[in-house]
């Protein structure tokens, strides 16, 4: 199946899109405390999409996914629903933010500390950091999708930290998933992966464990997804835009220097 090439008014708002899901990560940041429940966490992303930005969570009824926002802590590597758990300190959080303006998607997720936390927390935060920012670095037109997750997967393995293979990138714009399927390990289909072109639009979100790569899904709630050992995991994510220089990063905060 082709990938989808943006035309420039496409593209115009993509950016408002990934603008607007950076500056909801920007705004949580502050409400991220000891005691904090999640659920509350979702309620001031939600109002703030909804009233200030005028713009849709996406998550929200997306195959039935019951909240605004995803919230995974600790062992949980993705999905997490907000709920009454409060944050405690010493633990990670990713909190997965995806809006919808004017049609299009940004998606957009990252890592936040509590307080005081252990090394190995920290460790698999900064590795699942620099994973994702390798992964952008390969982005540009006539490289194959998979030098992506190749490089990603080398880095994760020369830490002893393993990459979730159930779960990967997407393309995104109208959709919120569709072609192609960014995988962030090595699986050995690079040389028939797409080849990138200016215009093509996807996420990159590695998803790094402590222990290994393998994952369960709750069947509680039918969502959320851990790590089988229990492991820590981490994960950080950005919407790219493919320009003919290399790549834009449309959901790029102003805390970060790339
Ligand atoms: N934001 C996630 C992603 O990066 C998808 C969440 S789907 C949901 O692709 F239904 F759980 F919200
Ligand atoms: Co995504
Ligand atoms: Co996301």
């Amino acid at each position: 199946m082709a990938i989808d090439v943006k035309s420039a008014e496409e593209i115009k708002k993509m950016r408002l899109a990934g603008r607007l899901t950076a500056d909801v990560l920007d705004m949580i940041g502050k409400h991220i405390k000891i005691g904090v429940t999640t659920g509350e966490l979702d309620k001031i992303c939600h109002d703030y999409i909804v009233n200030k930005q005028k713009a849709v969570p996406a998550p929200l009824n997306y195959q039935g996914y019951p909240k605004s926002i995803c919230t995974s802590v600790n062992h949980v590597v993705c999905h997490g629903i907000p709920g009454d758990k409060k944050l405690k300190k010493g633990d990670i959080i990713n909190i997965d933010i995806t809006i919808i303006k004017d049609g299009y998607h940004g998606d957009s997720s990252k890592m936040f500390i509590l307080g005081k936390s252990s090394i190995k927390a920290q460790r698999i935060c900064r590795i699942a950091q620099k994973c994702l920012y390798i992964g952008i670095q390969q982005v540009k037109p006539g490289v194959r999708l998979g030098e992506i997750g190749k490089a990603i997967g080398a880095y994760a393995n020369k830490n002893n930290c393993s990459i979730v293979r159930d779960y990967c990138g997407h393309g995104i714009g109208t959709q919120f998933h569709s072609e192609p399927q960014v995988v962030h390990y090595d699986d050995g289909n690079t040389a028939s992966s797409p080849v990138l072109e200016a215009g093509m639009t996807f996420t990159i979100e590695p998803m790094v464990n402590l222990g290994g790569f393998e994952v369960t899904t709750s069947k509680i709630d039918g969502w959320t997804v851990t790590t089988k050992d229990r492991s820590l995991s981490a994960q950080w994510e950005h919407t790219i835009l493919v320009t003919k220089e290399g790549c834009e990063i449309l959901t790029l905060r102003e805390e970060e220097s790339v």
